[in-house]
């Protein structure tokens, strides 16, 4: 018997692949598209000749939205999220389920479900790290495919044209090439795992007042070099199934309904192959907008519905040009594998999303101030701590809006069980700084103050070693900033806190850059942005000493508000808004607001690249961060070619080990009139006390090149280039001229 045994197994392993192979073969001699070896146009043609003309036109929009188009009976099926399309299951073709995802999956509290809350997007920019986005866009994509969702509505990248923009936080900073890169990274963390990827708010969608009614002014070159830049990288470098049109109009015509965005750039000079969604009720026509390369209409169907197949059927759109929608939404179903990976839903891992945030945000925090090494905290001489600063005993601020993360237990200011997120109402996440700096602080008396008194706040900090004051600013969708001032006074109980203590230590929640007056009487500034679900724990990680800073500033801290390229934000006239009578304003948006106007006449002046220019003076500059160590740099060598290298020596010149953002930049050729400098290329090089390593940036020499609206094109202008190499936008110890041609 023992001898029969390997037959016995050999024969039942045989007749399972026999089956397997059968089950494949009937699968694909069913739907012959199901056959995984054909590529994903390929498999998408065949699809789009089964198809009938209203199935046709159900995949070209969702099914609606509360207060933003008309319902569905439909969607009683979809999955809670912001949209629902739905799928063909005749031909094997699954619904799309959307989900709004931008730190983190949303909309999980009202649907019963948990989500782990990451730092804000722009935290994960100041991590400098592509690794860290993948990884960032892997666990976004994990939990949506959990929570039963097949489609991610993330991955904003605008440049902080506007600082003072509510949704700075959702965004990746000011600069084109790590905007673009950041975004990439984390698109393809998402897309591997089987999640529709998106880019948006495309384009130059960089204020939130007046989003729906606003005419974005600006030339076509400043565009190309500068927001529509990190569009362009971020959909080469991750082929993202869908890029989303914004609410603005640019240069005269709505974004979801601009051929020259749509067709002329996007589809053809940067050849991408899936499919554009409009913002939600960001759809303003049928014809004009399916001609112009709009694709899919959400959250309803006003454009895209009984009006389209009306116009199909009367030749006012050509049954090619939908056919043409409908591929690129199958397309990036099949490439991205949704179609062969079905979604399934499961018990989201709590414990590994509070991991992947905690590093996440340790790599991001920016140590922006250290004076007489303040930090880290030495345990053996802190004796007495101030924890000051509004809810700095319960939790954390989050980011606002569609991006909005549902935090366990509802919002920690709030009595449990009360904790509903509400539209444009600021969300504190349950992560305690008072608690994690008590874990921490071994041995010292740790208190709190929330800081509403000035002046009791100013006693307890005078009563201790140290005082960490734990300030915040709010962000959301649907609004911009007053101004960069922190809010609530918070100026002033830091000033007071200071005046007590010397030894103070300022924690920032930020959704982007703030005024700091009180920068010359602080010990210590550290940015810990929208820090996520493990937040306190990571920012006490840093105070004491246990994760050294690494994070650069993705977008530069400017003196005031004036310094800005727009003192004041252009708001919109009453006329521009729906009428506030209207119980349907959607209808009033769709329909088309009166337009107001906002030029853009800094051109590719945008972030450092203005303050450069204008020979402003910040307060903390682009790609600025301190350490616990220090670095030095030296042996610069550039090669040109068509892809210059430029080598470096970066050293760690002190005693604790740490990882350097190594920034490359580059000067044009006086005859480019360019801004002084823009960056071309980094590298986070991690370094052990005392070592020394060579490090090799490869710059894309499109990076080096203008827009020439003559050629259509990039354009090397051959001259003379400056290579500028250092840990920040203002501190390039090494330079080197390069002639390129
Ligand atoms: C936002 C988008 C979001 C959509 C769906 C819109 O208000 O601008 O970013 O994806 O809503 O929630």
């Amino acid at each position: 018997m023992p001898l029969l045994r390997p037959f016995v197994r050999t024969a039942v392993l045989l007749c399972l692949l026999l089956l397997l192979l059968s089950f494949g073969n009937a699968q694909s001699n069913k739907h012959p598209w199901m056959n995984t070896s054909l590529s994903a146009d390929e498999r998408a043609s065949m699809v789009v000749k089964e198809m009938t003309l209203d199935e046709k036109i159900s995949l070209l929009h969702g099914t609606g939205m509360v207060g933003l188009s008309p319902m569905s009976p439909l969607a009683i099926h979809s999955n809670g999220g912001a949209g629902y399309t739905v799928g063909i299951p005749r031909l094997g073709i699954p619904a799309i389920q959307m989900s709004d995802a931008a730190y983190g999956v949303r909309m999980s509290g009202e649907n019963g479900r948990y989500s782990t809350a990451l730092p804000s997007c722009v935290a994960g920019a100041a991590s400098w790290d592509l690794q860290g986005g993948f990884e960032y866009g892997a666990l976004i994509g994990r939990e949506l495919r959990a929570q039963g969702y097949n489609m991610s509505l993330g991955g904003g990248v605008n440049l902080t044209r506007e600082p003072r923009n509510g949704r700075t936080f959702e965004y990746m900073g000011e600069d084109p090439v790590l905007a673009g890169k950041m975004v990439a990274s984390v698109i393809r963390g998402e897309q591997a795992q089987h999640v529709l990827g998106d880019i948006k708010h495309y384009a130059l969608n960089d204020q939130e007042s007046g989003r729906n009614a606003v005419n974005v002014n600006i030339d076509q070159r400043a565009a190309r070099e500068s927001d529509l830049l990190a569009f362009e990288i971020g959909i080469q470098e991750s082929d993202p199934a869908a890029v989303m049109c914004s609410y603005n109009r640019v240069n005269g015509t709505y974004a979801c309904e601009n051929k020259y965005l749509l067709t002329d750039v996007l589809k053809k000079d940067w050849n991408f192959h899936g499919f554009v969604v409009t913002d939600w009720g960001g759809a303003h026509s049928t014809e004009k907008a399916s001609a112009a390369g709009m694709d899919q209409e959400q959250p309803g169907w006003i454009f895209y519905g009984d009006a389209l197949k009306k116009a199909v059927e009367s030749g006012k759109v050509p049954q090619p040009e939908v056919d043409d929608h409908v591929h690129r939404i199958l397309r990036s179903m099949f490439a991205t594998g949704v179609v062969d990976n079905p979604q399934e839903k499961s018990v989201v891992d709590v414990a590994g999303g509070l991991e992947v945030a905690r590093k996440l945000e340790e790599n991001s925090i920016v140590l922006l101030k250290n004076d007489g090494a303040q930090l880290p905290l030495d345990n053996s001489k802190v004796h007495s701590i101030a924890v000051i600063g509004p809810h700095a005993d319960v939790g954390m601020i989050s980011g606002g809006g569609s991006a909005q993360v549902d935090p366990p237990g509802g919002n920690a200011i709030l009595p449990p069980g009360k904790g509903q997120t509400r539209w444009l109402e600021p969300v504190w996440f349950p992560t305690s700084p008072l608690k994690s700096v008590r874990s921490k602080a071994a041995g010292a008396t740790v208190q709190f103050d929330s800081g509403a008194d000035p002046s009791s706040a100013a006693t307890l900090a005078k009563n201790s070693d140290v005082a960490i004051v734990f300030a915040y600013q709010w962000e959301s969708e649907d609004m911009d900033l007053p101004s960069l001032s922190l809010p609530e006074h918070q100026d002033d109980l830091i000033a007071k806190v200071a005046a007590a203590n010397p030894h103070t230590i300022v924690v920032l929640e930020t959704g982007g850059p703030v005024t700091i007056p009180w920068a010359g009487q602080v010990s210590s500034i550290l940015e810990a942005w929208y820090a996520g679900s493990a937040g306190s724990d990571a920012v006490a990680n840093v105070l004491f000493g246990n994760v050294n800073p690494s994070g650069k500033l993705p977008l530069t801290f400017p003196r005031s508000d004036a310094d800005l390229p727009h003192p004041q934000i252009v708001k919109p006239g009453a006329d521009s808004k729906p009428d506030p009578s209207s119980t349907e304003p959607w209808k009033q948006i769709a329909a088309g607001l009166k337009a107001f106007q906002v030029h853009y006449d800094e051109g590719v002046k945008v972030g450092y690249k203005w303050y450069d220019a204008e020979s402003k003076p910040v307060l903390f500059p682009f790609g600025f961060g301190l350490s616990y160590t220090t670095y030095s740099y030296s042996n610069l060598r550039v090669t040109a070619g068509k892809m210059p290298h430029v080598v470096f020596t970066v050293t760690n010149t002190g005693n604790r080990g740490g990882a350097e953002i190594a920034e490359v930049y580059a000067s044009l050729p006086s005859s480019a009139s360019e801004p002084p400098k823009r960056l071309v290329g980094w590298s986070k090089v991690h370094l052990k006390p005392g070592e020394s390593k060579e490090v090799t940036v490869d710059v894309d020499p499109k990076y080096l090149s203008i827009y020439s609206t003559d050629q259509h094109g990039w354009q090397l202008i051959p001259g003379e280039y400056g290579f500028m190499v250092g840990g920040s936008s203002q501190d390039l110890p090494l330079k080197e001229l390069v002639s390129l041609n």
